[in-house]
């Protein structure tokens, strides 16, 4: 017998004494790991308000004296140092790398010069550099509107919270250079006095209360991806106003919004070669991703392209946004147990499934243009060619919709092969009513396809000029610019 024991047994009041010490010390030391426990999620989410910043600071770097992790990993979207098979942060050339966009989208800015995105960083710097900003589209469409800043910059919301959207909208992008310098940053997506999420562009509140939806009921989880789809969605400009507008009124499926445009009678452009009323599809990240297993399950945005990192064990939300592949085990292996061979295999086998169907897709909407042209020349009559406009119209809607939004064919490959798959019907069904056409008129041979193998040829067959574009481009550059640069540092 050990002699507490004893001691216990002769005096019952000692086993009593050491029990209640135990307690306390056990209280004191419950305490005391709480509070290291406190500290730390103190650090890992630092929803300090950050009191000397306006509510509309666009100067990213102001937010970061307060919360330096977010900051760092933020000013990586600067990097250009990943390529994926189909992605990656460094600017694609999409015509150079795929020449049929060139001649879908003659007669519009796109043909000119389009890439694949990078990082946040460039936001400003891209649309500056753009051929499809700086001089008139054509004619007809006359100088940029200030909308084509809205997702590019938290100037846009200071400046919308002086002079309100819809003056902002009627503005020239041309006048707001000076204005629009910072590239996305902390005012897009947070409130300074919470740090919590919040949506500083109207058109989504707009799109929500037009279907009797209260953005603000929002959860947190939902904010997690309503944050990016104030800038990743399909959109419009509102003809006159250019007033932006989220086209989700009849729901946000393509066949929804196509259902919409057709209502309207809206269209982006004619095309160059078919005269068809077209549509430029934009980015429709959000409303694909929705109808894919991992929107399905929960996930938002934020889970795969901001992960979280761990530093010195505090943990925190990485905002360098950028493709997930880049660093799959703080993504997609939080929750799968597969290798990141595997894993990427997975995104590579959608991705490259999906890249078929695109241009078989592509290559019957490239004859059908083509072929509508042809058709023209040939006398064919404006009643004869509505059917065919319209079926060129809906499959380029299609293909466009399906192939804009760069992570789509991982977000929803069932969704994006369902909507090619229907692009190729329409586009193959145009060509059968034209070759009707063409039939009528004395046409009867197969309709030849010019040399379009590459970006240049491309451009020479729809007629662009480009080298008086790249001329006008750097003037623009060269002289507009600066002065831009100059007035915002003085200000
Ligand atoms: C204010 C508008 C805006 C918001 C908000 C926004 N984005 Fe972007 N995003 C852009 C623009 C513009 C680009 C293209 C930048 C370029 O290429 O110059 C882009 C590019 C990207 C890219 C490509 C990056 C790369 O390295 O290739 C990804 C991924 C991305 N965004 C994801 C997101 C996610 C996720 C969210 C929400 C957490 C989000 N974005 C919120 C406008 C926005
Ligand atoms: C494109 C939108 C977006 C931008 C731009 C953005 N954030 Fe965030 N931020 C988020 C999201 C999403 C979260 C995760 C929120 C959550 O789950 O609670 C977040 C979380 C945070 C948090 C909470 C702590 C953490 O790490 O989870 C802080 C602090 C923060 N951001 C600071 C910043 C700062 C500073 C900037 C500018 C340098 C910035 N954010 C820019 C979307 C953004
Ligand atoms: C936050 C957790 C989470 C993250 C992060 C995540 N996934 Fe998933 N993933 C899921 C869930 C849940 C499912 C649905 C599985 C189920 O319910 O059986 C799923 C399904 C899948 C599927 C099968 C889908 C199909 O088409 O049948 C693949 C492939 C996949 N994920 C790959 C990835 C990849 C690649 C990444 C990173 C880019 C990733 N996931 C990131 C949770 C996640
Ligand atoms: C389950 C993980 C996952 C979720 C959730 C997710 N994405 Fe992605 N995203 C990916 C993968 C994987 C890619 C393909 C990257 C590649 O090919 O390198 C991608 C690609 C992208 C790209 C193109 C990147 C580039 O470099 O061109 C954008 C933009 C994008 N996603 C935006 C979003 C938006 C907006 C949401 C929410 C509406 C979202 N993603 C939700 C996994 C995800």
């Amino acid at each position: 017998m050990n002699s507490i024991t004893k001691l216990v047994e002769e005096k019952p009041w000692v086993g009593w004494v050491l029990f209640f010490t135990t307690m306390i010390v056990v209280f004191v030391l419950g305490l005391f790991a709480a509070s290291i426990v406190e500290r730390r999620t103190e650090a890992l989410y630092t929803y300090r308000p950050a009191t000397d910043i306006s509510e509309w600071e666009p100067d990213s770097s102001k937010w970061g004296k307060y919360f330096p992790r977010e900051y760092e990993s933020y000013l990586k979207t600067k990097d250009m140092n990943f390529r994926s098979k189909y992605a990656g942060n460094v600017p694609i050339d999409s015509l150079a790398e795929d020449p049929r966009l060139v001649v879908l989208w003659a007669g519009y800015g796109f043909a000119r010069d389009y890439s694949a995105p990078r990082g946040h960083h460039y936001a400003v710097t891209d649309v500056r550099n753009t051929l499809r900003t700086g001089a008139p589209m054509t004619p007809a469409e006359g100088p940029q509107p200030a909308t084509c800043w809205t997702c590019k910059s938290p100037d846009v919301p200071r400046l919308m919270s002086t002079m309100g959207p819809a003056k902002f909208y009627a503005s020239k992008w041309a006048a707001l250079g000076p204005e629009v310098t910072h590239a996305i940053g902390c005012a897009d997506c947070h409130d300074p006095k919470t740090m919590s999420l919040r949506i500083s562009r109207p058109a989504l509140i707009e799109a929500f209360s037009r279907k009797g939806k209260d953005i603000g009921k929002a959860t947190h989880q939902e904010m997690r991806s309503l944050v990016c789809a104030q800038c990743h969605v399909e959109y419009y400009f509102q003809p006159q106003t250019s007033y932006l507008v989220f086209p989700w009124d009849s729901g946000t499926t393509v066949d929804d919004i196509e259902r919409y445009y057709d209502s309207l009678n809206f269209s982006d452009w004619t095309h160059a070669l078919s005269k068809a009323p077209m549509l430029k599809a934009q980015h429709p990240d959000w409303e694909v991703f929705a109808l894919g297993i991992h929107a399905q399950r929960g996930l938002s945005c934020a889970d795969c392209h901001m992960p979280y990192q761990s530093e010195g064990g505090v943990k925190y939300t990485s905002h360098h946004i950028q493709s997930p592949l880049k660093d799959v085990s703080t993504t997609c292996q939080v929750c799968h147990r597969e290798s990141k061979e595997e894993l990427m295999r997975n995104v590579f086998e959608r991705q490259d499934k999906n890249f078929a169907i695109r241009i078989e897709a592509e290559d019957a909407l490239v004859k059908a243009h083509f072929a509508a042209k042809k058709a023209w020349e040939s006398g064919a009559s404006n009643d004869e060619m509505a059917p065919v406009l319209k079926l060129i119209r809906h499959a380029q809607w299609r293909l466009d919709f399906a192939i804009a939004g760069h992570g789509s064919s991982f977000h929803a490959p069932l969704e994006v092969a369902r909507i090619l798959s229907t692009a190729v019907a329409k586009a193959q069904e145009a060509r059968i009513h034209l070759t009707r056409i063409l039939a009528a008129h004395g046409f009867n041979s197969e309709i030849e396809v010019p040399d379009i193998s590459t970006k240049e040829k491309a451009q020479q067959v729809i007629g662009l000029d480009m080298p008086k574009l790249h001329e006008d481009k750097k003037k623009f550059l060269e002289t507009v610019v600066p002065k831009w640069d100059a007035e915002a540092a003085s200000r």
